[in-house]
């Protein structure tokens, strides 16, 4: 059932190129130049007549929900908000009747979540689920929605439903964006083209993994991580955080890369591995001198940088490379690397990466 992978987590994030693939399919027509998610379609008037978007999730899906609000307010310039949905439920939230709704689960039954989108219905907003588990509770109670289609995640710790949530919030903000006229006809071309190799350039990610195996064994020692990122990559650093604790039991911090001065750095010295986007983007030249001021203090610096880069890989300790790609598509390419570091520091130190201490794979209580 593992399909030769020892562990069903190495399966999930193996079959990752597959699942966003599934994902995609019948959404992206064949010439690669239309996005339809139906739900956005049938509903695109009370979509676009919303003020904003709240995003409720937990978890993973609330990183997803940090990379969905960049999409949608960029390529559709409406405000979103994200929400941990057990904060949201308990803070006599501001919800209005034109408010929409986006609750991310997996599961589909996470008590948190299924509490916030009751709280929100009942202040009559509309309510767009975005879930795995077909048939599960959370689809059966929000207005519309769209599946992610990734097959059935076992392992605790969530992978292929990450890259599948972020696919769907893509997908969405790009149907929606077309619906409003919000985006230029180039940018929407460029960014379903680039969509639909996304699977290929995983797949290219995934034969590094033995490299990452290799890098992982000298992480054992460490006790704490920090992940930074900026824009896109902030999340993805979050994401690259909560993996690494969830499974290896080492404390790791993700934060927005500019905000270690504001209170992180004073924790790196020579035990500090930190864990760097720092693709060729925007914000390269910042991600460089934050890496510069970690090597001043000794801290261990493993950066993710763009294939062929020179700079950061000299400043690095160790690189992974990973194949270029737009901006706002980076979450999908960044985070598997992280997913595999996680997997193997946690192998390494002989946890059980499926079945983590003190965690279910669904939380059905508070
Ligand atoms: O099923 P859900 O997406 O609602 O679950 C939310 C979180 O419990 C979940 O993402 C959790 O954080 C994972 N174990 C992370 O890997």
């Amino acid at each position: 059932e593992k399909g030769g992978y020892p562990h069903f987590m190495l399966k999930e994030i193996f079959e990752q190129p597959d699942c966003i693939n599934d994902c995609m399919r019948g959404r992206i027509n064949a010439d690669g130049d239309k996005v339809v998610l139906s739900a956005v379609i049938d509903h695109k008037e009370r979509l676009l007549k919303a003020r904003r978007f709240v995003i409720v999730a937990c978890g993973t899906s609330w990183h997803a929900g940090l990379i969905g609000k960049q999409l949608i307010e960029s390529f559709c310039r409406i405000p979103v908000e994200v929400e941990y949905a057990s904060e949201f439920r308990y803070r006599d939230p501001v919800i209005h009747e034109d408010d929409v709704v986006i609750a991310i689960s997996q599961s589909g039954e996470t008590a948190d979540t299924l509490a916030a989108i009751e709280l929100a219905k009942e202040k009559g907003a509309f309510i767009y689920g975005i879930c795995n588990a077909v048939g599960s509770s959370i689809p059966r109670i929000t207005d519309t929605g769209s599946y992610i289609h990734v097959g059935p995640e076992i392992g605790v710790a969530s992978t292929k439903a990450f890259t599948g949530q972020v696919t769907v919030l893509t997908m969405l903000a790009l149907t929606l964006a077309k619906e409003k006229g919000s985006m230029t006809d180039e940018k929407y071309l460029e960014v379903i083209r680039e969509l639909t190799v996304i699977p290929a350039k995983i797949k290219k990610i995934l034969i590094s993994n033995p490299k990452i195996a290799e890098l992982s064994r000298i992480f054992t020692y460490a006790h704490n991580f920090l992940y930074l990122g900026r824009g896109y990559s902030f999340p993805v650093a979050l994401e690259g955080a909560l993996k690494l604790k969830e499974i290896s039991y080492i404390h790791a911090e993700g934060y927005p890369a500019a905000e270690m001065k504001h209170g992180p750095i004073a924790l790196i010295d020579a035990e500090m591995p930190v864990v760097v986007v720092a693709t060729h983007n925007a914000m390269y030249e910042k991600i460089m001198s934050n890496i510069q001021e970690i090597k001043a203090r000794k801290g261990k610096v493993i950066a993710l940088v763009t294939e062929g880069d020179t700079v950061i890989s000299k400043l690095a300790d160790d690189c992974i490379e990973l194949p270029e790609t737009l901006e706002c598509l980076e979450p999908l390419i960044a985070t598997i690397p992280l997913q595999l570091l996680a997997y193997h520091v946690a192998i390494c130190k002989g946890k059980n990466v499926d079945q983590p201490r003190n965690l279910a794979k669904s939380v059905t209580v508070e």
